[in-house]
């Protein structure tokens, strides 16, 4: 029997397993991942030495597990001054880079300065991430006057150049290669990489975030979305993190790109004599790492500082300041929380850990204002000397991130829509007496979290308030309970996992 169909193999067996598939994969194949930002951002230190940094976000360090079995090429784009010195420095070059737990080759695209701004901050990042999470209030953007289609244009040219470095780097090995691209910044990079390719190469996309449906893809004018649809179907492989995504992608296909035939019982999508499996492939925490840290001398040091900083019971959320998280209507829960169940005046605290993000786009400027005042306004109508309802961290400090998920009784992840949301997932695997998770239905992780976490729609603050109600007078062996059915999801599917159906699913590819 094949070890995939075995029943619930172990988080041990499961990691073997994927070690052997990597292995015979990748004897006769080389493989190559490409992302936007990459798994390591360079720093230059006062003494001139060049120090590297894992680069910040879940799929980073997600897909950075799979380096340790087979030393990739990373292409990505330089993020940082210093990383932009080391692209010009080393032009063309691979760059290793090896630590305990990683091992890989870095190689950057340079693209121009007036193609990779619009590229990140007009299409990318807002009108594609906006698009994805509907957040566009579109009554009155977006407009698509020549300013964006200028954009679009740098959007483009990007995509070009990550395809041409990919085509170099897939020649360049020696042995056919497995590609792998992630995310919304790469989404023409298939149509311009394929006729580039040789016929043996193997491609995958994998989206990290919301798919939504077609009508809200119309909000892109058609020769825009079909490009990207048309794109993305010159794949072998499109990765979703669930099921729902899946569907509305052959569901947008179907609707909105002139000659494609879905299959919805296959999940296919055939075009232009190509076939494309769409698949789902639910992503998740690396457990060993998440265990480390959770055990680091750093995180105890943390520990120690956060407990003056927590109430009787501390509700904890740890979110990048991006609208789509919904951060301002967590503090509307709280405020008719405080209001509605005033017992928990004096003793609840809301701890919120927030790392500022993308701050080059005005809207994420606009809400970090909008996040503190909305703070503020919180703790002057209900706080005293002695206590304050919220309490706000700004800054990116991930062993502080780990000890206030040890500490929490109430972990509140209500992002409006978010791919999968892996602080749904760290939380319950750290946190060491039973807390509870308030999740909302939006974020991709309640479709596994369902059964142990209380459930909320992003929009209904009186509902989420009742949630977190819920959660602080939660018995305890309700508690338990919950907790238990919650590590029992995550330990189900990890991201060894995760990496383990991907390569399965490209093996039998490469075997068929
Ligand atoms: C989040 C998303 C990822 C995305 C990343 C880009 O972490 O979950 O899917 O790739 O943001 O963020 P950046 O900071 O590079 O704009």
């Amino acid at each position: 029997m094949d070890e995939a169909a075995s029943a619930s193999p172990t988080i041990a067996t499961r990691r073997s397993r994927l070690r052997r598939l990597v292995r015979r994969t990748f004897a006769e194949r080389s493989l190559i991942i490409a992302s936007n930002r990459g798994p390591i951002e360079f720093e230059r230190l006062r003494s001139g030495r060049l120090r590297a940094t894992r680069g910040a976000g879940g799929m980073v360090s997600a897909v950075s597990a799979i380096s340790r079995h087979a030393n990739p090429i990373w292409i990505c784009s330089p993020m940082t001054a210093a990383d932009r010195e080391m692209a010009c420095e080393h032009p063309g070059e691979l760059i290793p880079h090896s630590t305990k737990d990683y091992d890989f080759r870095i190689r950057f695209v340079l693209s121009d300065k007036d193609a990779y701004d619009p590229f990140y901050f007009k299409v990318s990042n807002p009108l594609l991430w906006f698009l994805q999470h509907y957040m566009w209030d579109l009554v009155r953007a977006p407009s698509f006057a020549d300013d964006m289609w200028f954009a679009w244009q740098g959007y483009q040219r990007v995509n070009r150049d990550f395809a041409e470095v990919i085509a170099t780097e897939a020649q360049r090995g020696g042995k056919p290669a497995i590609i792998i691209l992630q995310d919304y910044h790469l989404y023409l990079c298939p149509g311009s990489l394929t006729p580039l390719l040789p016929e043996e190469a193997l491609l995958a996309h994998f989206v990290h975030i919301p798919w939504p449906g077609p009508d809200y893809w119309m909000v892109l004018p058609p020769a825009m979305r079909e490009q990207i649809l048309a794109s993305l179907c010159c794949n072998h492989i499109l990765g979703f993190h669930t099921k729902r995504y899946a569907m509305s992608f052959l569901r947008t296909c179907e609707s909105l790109l002139p000659d494609a035939q879905v299959d919805y019982s296959a999940q296919t999508v055939t075009r232009e004599g190509r076939t494309l499996l769409v698949r789902v492939y639910p992503i998740s925490v690396d457990l060993r790492s998440v265990r480390r840290l959770a055990k680091a001398r750093s995180t105890a040091r943390e520990r120690q500082h956060l407990q003056r900083r927590l109430g009787e019971q501390t509700i904890l959320r740890v979110d990048r300041i991006d609208p789509s998280k919904n951060i301002v209507r967590g503090f509307q829960a709280l405020d008719q929380l405080l209001r509605r169940h005033p017992e928990h005046l004096g003793r609840v605290r809301l701890l919120a850990l927030l790392v500022p993000s993308r701050l080059g786009i005005e809207e994420y400027r606009q809400y970090v204002h909008e996040v503190i005042v909305a703070a503020q306004r919180l703790n002057l109508e209900y706080g005293d000397r002695e206590w304050q309802p919220v309490e706000l961290i700004v800054g990116e400090d991930r062993a502080r991130a780990f000890a206030a998920m040890q500490l929490y009784d109430v972990l509140l992840v209500n992002p409006i829509i978010d791919g999968m949301n892996l602080v749904a997932k760290e939380g319950p695997m750290v946190k060491e007496r039973d807390g509870v998770l308030v999740i909302s239905e939006g974020a991709g992780a309640s479709e596994e979290l369902s059964d142990g976490a209380l459930v909320v729609s992003p929009y209904d603050v009186l509902h989420t308030a009742e949630a977190l109600h819920r959660a602080l007078v939660m018995p305890g062996d309700e508690r338990q309970e919950r907790a238990t059915k919650l590590r029992a999801a995550v330990e189900e599917h990890t991201v060894d996992d995760w990496l383990y159906d991907q390569l399965f699913d490209l093996s039998a590819l490469i075997a068929s």
